[in-house]
């Protein structure tokens, strides 16, 4: 009971306080707050201490509250702030005079400052914005190495007029540019866009902001704003140059950073192997560049690879495509061992084919330099007999061969033509 009613004295004291704030505290709000709005999804907020505060022996600050868009509370001691945020429904902010590192003074009146939403017909703007980046090699400029791509698709706005026509921007940083590669729907209206090369640092930590406006003769075209955390948008090339052998039992896998400004240790994989013949899938998560499996298993395997980039460097975002499968290993062990009885009857049959030939001239060479005749034939008739047995020879040799070979060629003629 006595906690309770403690607790209950000390809220009324509070909210007595709170209340005399007003009238009673020694500090004064701040002047001339402003909201300039500095670029696409950007503001700058800036107000001055108030020239009428009598000195007081404490260190002063501000509160500011935004209201709208989102609610948002913070501390400052400048008298300017920049917020990132978007801007289609306008935006809303106070700021108060505080005693800074939290001395016992009540905090000044508030002062506020709006920016009102921009006009448009509602049901105009364009829907469901969506946008990715890209990652390119940059052959121009060896200072700048790669090149960030955005690619930005919406839906027009279900009111909005057939004549309307939407164009997009994007800031990042300090660098805004408007597209100038769109893509249409059938009534023509922009719903794509396309920037080939931007001023996106892929390694950057600020959100990227994007601004849908438009026009039409007969409504005015609501704008839309949305704002994209790089990590959450960036598609992340796949790992390049994978490349698997099989040697003994170990399959060894290795591969390639992915085109990316982000350094070879930001990266994390995930290798898949496939066992075309079990129809089975081995994956591993892994940091490195280099990944051996022991396969007890005489099969295909596919290979692939992908990437993200780790937590160690940013937050985690998207996988990568897989890459190209590549394939090592031999399909099953029953079709080589036919191969192989194939090549080695058709080698078998060569041989034997070359061992006739060369029984053949054999005989020749034997008929042709016969064991030295007997001194008494004559030499004349030497050169008759072997004349005329050379030529029988040679053409019945002619003719064998053609009939061998004739067919072959047809064969071999067929098959090319
Ligand atoms: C507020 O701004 C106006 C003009 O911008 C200026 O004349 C005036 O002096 C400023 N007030 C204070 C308190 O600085
Ligand atoms: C657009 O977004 C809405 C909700 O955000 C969703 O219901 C709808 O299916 C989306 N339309 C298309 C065509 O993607
Ligand atoms: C990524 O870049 C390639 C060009 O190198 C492009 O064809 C592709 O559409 C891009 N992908 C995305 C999602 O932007
Ligand atoms: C769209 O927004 C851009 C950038 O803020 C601006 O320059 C342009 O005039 C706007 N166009 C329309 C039709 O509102
Ligand atoms: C991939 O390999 C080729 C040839 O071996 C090489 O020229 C190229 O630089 C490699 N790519 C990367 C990203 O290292």
């Amino acid at each position: 009971m006595a906690p309770a009613l403690l607790i209950l004295l000390g809220a009324t004291v509070i909210l007595r306080a709170d209340s005399l704030s007003d009238k009673k505290s020694l500090l004064l709000p701040p002047t001339n707050f402003t909201i300039k709005v500095t670029g696409l999804s950007q503001v700058l907020l800036r107000w001055e201490s108030n020239p009428d505060q009598e000195p007081v022996n404490i260190e002063l600050g501000y509160h500011v509250r935004i209201n709208v868009p989102q609610e948002e509370d913070y501390e400052t001691r400048n008298t300017e702030s920049k917020r990132v945020t978007v801007l289609h429904k306008g935006f809303s902010a106070s700021v108060q005079t505080v005693p800074w590192n939290g001395q016992p003074l009540p905090p000044s009146r508030w002062v506020s400052a709006e920016l009102k939403a921009p006009p448009g017909s509602p049901g105009t703007s364009v829907v469901n914005l969506t946008c990715t980046t890209n990652t390119t090699v940059n052959n121009h400029t060896p200072l700048w190495p790669y090149q960030v791509s955005l690619h930005c698709s919406w839906l027009a706005g279900k009111d909005a007029p057939e004549d309307t026509q939407y164009f997009l921007y994007y800031r990042y940083g300090s660098w805004t540019e408007e597209c100038q590669e769109y893509r249409r729907d059938t009534l023509n209206r922009n719903t794509a866009c396309w920037f080939p090369k931007t001023f996106i640092s892929s390694r950057g930590s600020e959100a990227l902001a994007v601004h849908a406006n438009g026009s039409s003769k007969h409504a005015p075209i609501k704008p839309f704003d949305q704002l994209f955390a790089l990590h959450a948008i960036d598609r992340i090339n796949p790992p390049v140059n994978v490349t698997a052998e099989i040697e003994g039992t170990c399959l060894s896998i290795q591969w390639e950073k992915p085109v990316s400004a982000f350094p070879i240790h930001c990266f994390e994989y995930e290798v898949k192997i496939y066992n075309t013949r079990k129809n089975y899938f081995q994956t591993e998560k892994l940091m490195t560049n280099a990944f051996i499996s022991i396969i007890d298993d005489i099969s295909k395997y596919s290979v692939q690879v992908r990437a993200t980039v780790s937590s160690v460097c940013r937050q985690m975002g998207f996988w990568s495509e897989w890459s190209q499968p590549i394939y090592v290993g031999s399909d099953d062990q029953k079709p080589s061992t036919e191969w192989f009885l194939i090549v080695l009857m058709a080698a078998i049959c060569f041989i034997l084919l070359i061992f006739s030939f060369i029984c053949k001239t054999g005989h020749l060479w034997t008929r042709l330099f016969p064991p030295v005749p007997a001194p008494k034939s004559s030499i004349q008739d030497f050169f008759v007999i072997v004349s005329s047995e050379k030529t029988v020879s040679t053409e019945t040799e002619i003719e064998v061969i053609s009939y061998v070979e004739d067919p072959g060629f047809e064969t071999l003629e067929d098959s090319v033509f």
